[in-house]
């Protein structure tokens, strides 16, 4: 029986693509580019499966004029915002994304944003790197303590509970909020709040890890921003459309938030330039998951769930 035939629109792992090639026909973007609609429709018709990333969006437009012989999205990436789902279901595609695999890398990513803006990183980095540190006094950079503080976590979903897990090793208290209450052995002690409205007044830093959907686009208003503490800081690692960008620029500018750690914006690449006038907003440009172990494992849990497709299995993160 022929090999199916699988299209992957972006460099994946070296690990990946080796087991990919192994198992199937690979047709390989080489140039790395964000697959256009155009692109994704012309390549349905060429292959049986497709590996993409948040890049390639499979909206109702797109979906509609996808040709019968794809039968399978086997996204690499935790989100699906990117994919009409309904839409998907409806033509009798089965999809499947990346769970767990990328809690870790996330988190570490989270902690890095938190700390990098409680501490004034983009300031120290930009003296030290430009020559220009010329000064110093007891007054001088002086930021916000993690170390006992309450972390508000937005989304406790896997990557939720790993910043939860690393954060305890700062001795954080954190507090939750999430479509479901934790069993608990899973909330390990945080505390549960049945509404922002209770959750924002105690978030000393706050972590968006909730995915992007319609009941989540734009979560954070100005109204929601001075629900914070004076002083509190961001960090979104999820996506950028649960933030509005131009209340987080005000809530930053009338230093109610005293910083922001983003990896995620409305507008992807190129973020938000506006931004750019403020170092105590630390910024990086969506590699939360980006570490070697982590985008082998994303690129073999979507394998994984090719493989059980073409076996005749339900593959193990169908959605
Ligand atoms: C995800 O997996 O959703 C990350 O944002 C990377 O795409």
């Amino acid at each position: 029986m022929a090999r199916p035939v699988v299209w992957i629109p972006r460099r994946l792992s070296e690990a990946t693509l080796a087991r990919a090639r192994r198992d199937y026909e690979v047709i390989l973007n080489e140039a790395d580019t964000p697959g256009t609609a155009d692109q994704i429709v012309e390549m349905s018709a060429r292959v049986d499966a497709m590996i993409p990333c948040h890049s390639e969006r499979f909206d109702a437009a797109v979906v509609a004029r996808l040709d019968p012989r794809l039968k399978i999205v086997a996204n690499h990436s935790v989100g699906t915002d990117h994919c009409d789902l309904p839409a998907l279901k409806a033509r009798g595609i089965a999809v499947t994304n990346t769970p767990g695999v990328l809690a870790d890398a996330t988190a570490e990513l989270a902690m890095m944003l938190m700390l990098g803006a409680a501490r004034h990183a983009v300031t120290g980095d930009r003296l030290v790197r430009t020559g220009r540190w010329d000064f110093w006094s007891p007054a001088f950079l002086v930021g916000k303590q993690v170390t006992g503080a309450r972390l508000a976590i937005v989304g406790m979903g896997g990557v939720g509970r790993a910043l939860a897990r690393k954060a305890r090793g700062f001795d954080m208290e954190i507090h939750y909020h999430n479509r479901r209450r934790l069993p608990p052995e899973q909330e390990q002690g945080a505390i549960h709040h049945d509404s922002l409205d209770t959750l924002l007044p105690v978030a000393d830093f706050l972590s968006l890890n909730c995915p992007a959907t319609p009941e989540t686009t734009g979560l954070m208003t100005t109204e929601r921003f001075r629900q914070m503490p004076p002083g509190s800081i961001l960090v979104n690692v999820a996506r950028g459309t649960l933030v509005d960008e131009a209340a987080l620029l005000m809530a930053i500018e009338s230093g109610h938030l005293a910083a922001a750690g983003l990896d995620c914006f409305r507008e992807e690449p190129g973020g938000n330039p506006a931004f750019a006038a403020h170092e105590s907003i630390v910024m990086m440009p969506h590699v939360g998951s980006a570490t070697v172990r982590t985008r082998d494992a994303m690129g073999f849990l979507a394998l994984d769930n090719i493989d059980a497709f073409f076996r005749g299995e339900t593959p193990p993160n169908l959605l």
